[in-house]
């Protein structure tokens, strides 16, 4: 029985981070939050006013930046830190995810994330979510799981998450951030969001949480002792 890797890929708000970390849980494997790591990017472009588009900003953001993750004592989950410094609930807000999109377009920006994805995930049972991770991070990965879920459904639950870090924020202008970056990462010509031909579709929507992780879970397993 050997350790897998697990890609879980899908559109934005599905429950791929809160899944995928349950499922690593469950396994003992380690959960990697890909795209947390857009989000760190995105917030030191941002704090350092960086543009993404010019390519001395890009080289400069590159190389001033670290992205790392540190257990949190006290939730027992993976916090990301950016330059030292613990941005987990910084990363979240509405502003780095009406920017995050865009930064992650850039060839540079994803070549730079996706060698860090694959050093994170070499020793192997590890549970990496994100939009590439079984078409490009990972192509060899034994488990890729493809969420779905309708855009309704995502919107609510990131408004009730949103609203659990005491963010506030109406349902349509999630709605709108949602259907505008499942836009831009299933079109942008640098690892456009696919669903890999040999991933497992897992549509979330009419799912409850526990359902969706013991459906993984499940997989996961047959998938582990057959390795
Ligand atoms: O999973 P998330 O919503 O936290 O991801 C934030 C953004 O980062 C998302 O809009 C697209 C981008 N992303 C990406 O391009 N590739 C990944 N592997 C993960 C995220």
């Amino acid at each position: 029985m050997g350790k897998i890797v697990i890609a879980i890929d899908g559109f934005s708000g599905c429950g791929k981070s809160s899944t995928a970390k349950a499922v690593a849980k469950t396994l003992g494997y380690t959960y990697i939050d890909s795209g947390a790591m857009y989000r760190a990017a995105t917030l030191h472009f941002l704090t350092n006013k960086l543009s993404p588009t010019n390519q001395s900003d890009v080289e400069k953001g590159l190389a001033t930046m670290l992205i790392s993750f540190q257990l949190n004592p006290e939730t027992g989950a993976q916090d990301t830190y950016l330059n030292g410094k613990n941005v987990e609930d910084e990363i979240r807000s509405m502003h780095v995810s009406q920017h995050v999109s865009e930064l992650a377009t850039i060839a540079a920006v994803r070549k730079e994330l996706v060698a860090q994805q694959q050093r994170l995930g070499k020793g192997k049972g590890v549970v990496m979510d994100g939009r590439d991770i079984g078409s490009v991070v990972f192509p060899k990965a034994e488990l890729k799981v493809f969420m779905t879920a309708n855009l309704e459904t995502r919107a609510k639950r990131r408004q009730l998450e949103l609203l659990e870090k005491g963010q506030e924020v109406n349902l349509e202008e999630i709605q709108s951030n949602l259907a505008g970056r499942d836009q831009v990462d299933s079109s942008r010509a640098e690892s456009p969001l696919v669903k890999m031909p040999d991933a497992v579709e897992v549509d979330t929507s009419n799912l409850t949480f526990d359902g969706q992780v013991a459906q993984i879970v499940q997989i996961a397993q047959a998938k582990i002792k057959s390795n």
